[in-house]
């Protein structure tokens, strides 16, 4: 096997072609292997053999056809196509069921359905972010389903994504990487594999530490918004602006407080706490409570807004409210538990009309002006760059009342005429 990967000969078959799926296997097949792409959604194959991508993210259109063109890469959605390769590297999505408990369907699936086609010395590696002890367990299906022995007959290894979208083709080659191998050796292949393209620190451990670390990464980033987004709440009690606190206590040298805002959102950071600790036998108040915070922001903005219109004598039940931005994050396109949806949730029974436009993802009206045509607030809920520079001197001749509430903090003066509010912009 370590021939076949560092001679590039490996074949390699990546289940699940979303946002980690499609880039990976664009990396490995502009690397020099054959990969062949794995993914139920018929319409999104078709596409990717089209050459076009079905996500937003800066490089990918030309990085994947030049992998199509050199037939270095090709989507299907038979299990016959992804008979007998070498490895295969699952990246499908793991969300939360309904009651917060993680949804390991999709895994298992994509678990099964490599189980009845690999071979004996196939390596299996799963990108996808997973409760601890996942690895372990997947490796025991594989072995009923098989007959094979985890770590003898074949191997396995967790080796978590931490690309940010917006930035993936440059993070998947330098960021660091953990491969967390059920046993040593598959580490080790994992390692030797990716080196292909990485150029990042690699580093090996066990499977459950890897899942481990990369939980803890995003509960870190979760538990530190949240403490941001309580001081945001503090600061509306005490008359001040959070930014303005926040960048002085930032000049300390041991001090790095994260950013507040109207909620956090992506398939990410919202369910990687709870995965971390539901397979624990004991309660973890810290990261519930956190997340607890984190998805009160919507309703604090919802709040803001509504102090706002009373103070326009604009009665909530006549308001048009343009909300600009759908995306959980600027410049993206992903609308994945995005708070700017749990705003609008929030809002749409008590207004009169809800209008919405991104310049990424769409929305009831195509074009800015339309949306806060006749509009008595808007409300920013991405920090899409484009919001950063209106002329809203101009915009809110078009408005019939002017109140702006930014939700995250991509206006730094308030414009002259408006009734403004922003999380954690003063008392109100
Ligand atoms: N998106 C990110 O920024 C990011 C960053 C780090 C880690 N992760 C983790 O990576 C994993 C994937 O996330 P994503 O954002 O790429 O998800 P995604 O929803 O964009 O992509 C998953 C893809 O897998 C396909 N799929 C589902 N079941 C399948 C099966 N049995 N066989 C074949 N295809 C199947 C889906 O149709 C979908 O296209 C998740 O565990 C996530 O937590 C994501």
């Amino acid at each position: 096997m370590l021939e076949k990967i560092e001679g590039r000969k490996a074949e390699i078959a990546v289940i699940g072609l979303g946002y980690i799926g499609l880039p990976t296997a664009i990396m490995f097949a502009n690397a020099g292997f054959h990969v062949t792409g794995y993914e139920i959604r018929r319409d999104v194959v078709e596409k990717i053999n089209s050459g076009k991508a079905h996500i937003v993210e800066p490089e990918i259109d030309d990085l994947l056809k030049k992998a199509i063109e050199n037939g270095t890469l090709r989507a299907t959605s038979d299990p016959g196509e992804i008979k007998n390769k070498d490895v295969y590297i699952i990246c499908v999505q793991t969300p939360l069921k309904e009651d917060k408990t993680p949804n390991l369907e999709y895994l298992q699936n994509a678990i099964e359905t490599v189980a009845k086609v690999m071979k004996k010395g196939s390596l299996i590696i799963i990108e996808s972010t997973v409760p601890p002890l996942t690895t372990a367990k997947m490796a025991e299906l594989v072995e009923r389903i098989t007959g094979l022995t985890p770590g003898e007959d074949f191997y396995m290894v967790h080796a978590p994504e931490r690309v940010m979208p917006g930035r993936i083709f440059k993070e998947l080659v330098y960021n660091s990487r953990i491969f967390g191998g059920i046993t040593p050796e598959s580490a080790e292949l994992a390692e030797r594999l990716y080196r292909s393209f990485v150029k990042g620190q690699t580093f090996k451990t066990s499977s459950t530490v890897s899942e481990v670390v990369k939980l803890m990464e995003n509960t870190f980033r979760d538990v530190n918004i949240a403490l941001a987004n309580e001081f945001a709440l503090l600061a509306h009690q005490y008359g001040i602006d959070v930014f303005e606190a926040i960048e002085l206590a930032n000049t300390h040298p041991r001090v790095k407080i994260h950013v507040p805002g109207i909620g956090v959102g992506g398939h990410c950071l919202p369910k990687d706490p709870h995965l971390l600790v539901w397979p624990a036998e004991r309660d973890f108040g810290l990261i519930r409570l956190a997340r607890e915070i984190n998805d009160s922001m919507p309703l604090l903005t919802r709040e803001l807004l509504f102090n706002a219109l009373h103070e326009a004598n604009v009665p909530p039940n006549r308001a048009v409210v343009a909300v600009l931005g759908l995306a959980y994050k600027g410049n993206s396109d992903d609308t994945r538990n995005s708070p700017a949806l749990a705003f609008i949730g929030a809002i749409r029974d008590d207004v009169a009309e809800v209008r919405t436009y991104d310049p990424f993802v769409g929305g009831t009206h195509k074009n800015l002006e339309a949306a806060l045509k006749g509009a008595d607030a808007v409300v920013i809920a991405t920090d899409h760059t484009a919001f950063r520079s209106l002329d809203w001197e101009k915009l809110g001749m078009l408005m019939r009342t002017r109140v702006l509430v930014d939700g995250r903090h991509v206006i730094d003066e308030p414009p002259r005429g408006f009734i403004f509010r922003g999380v954690g912009r003063g008392r109100y």
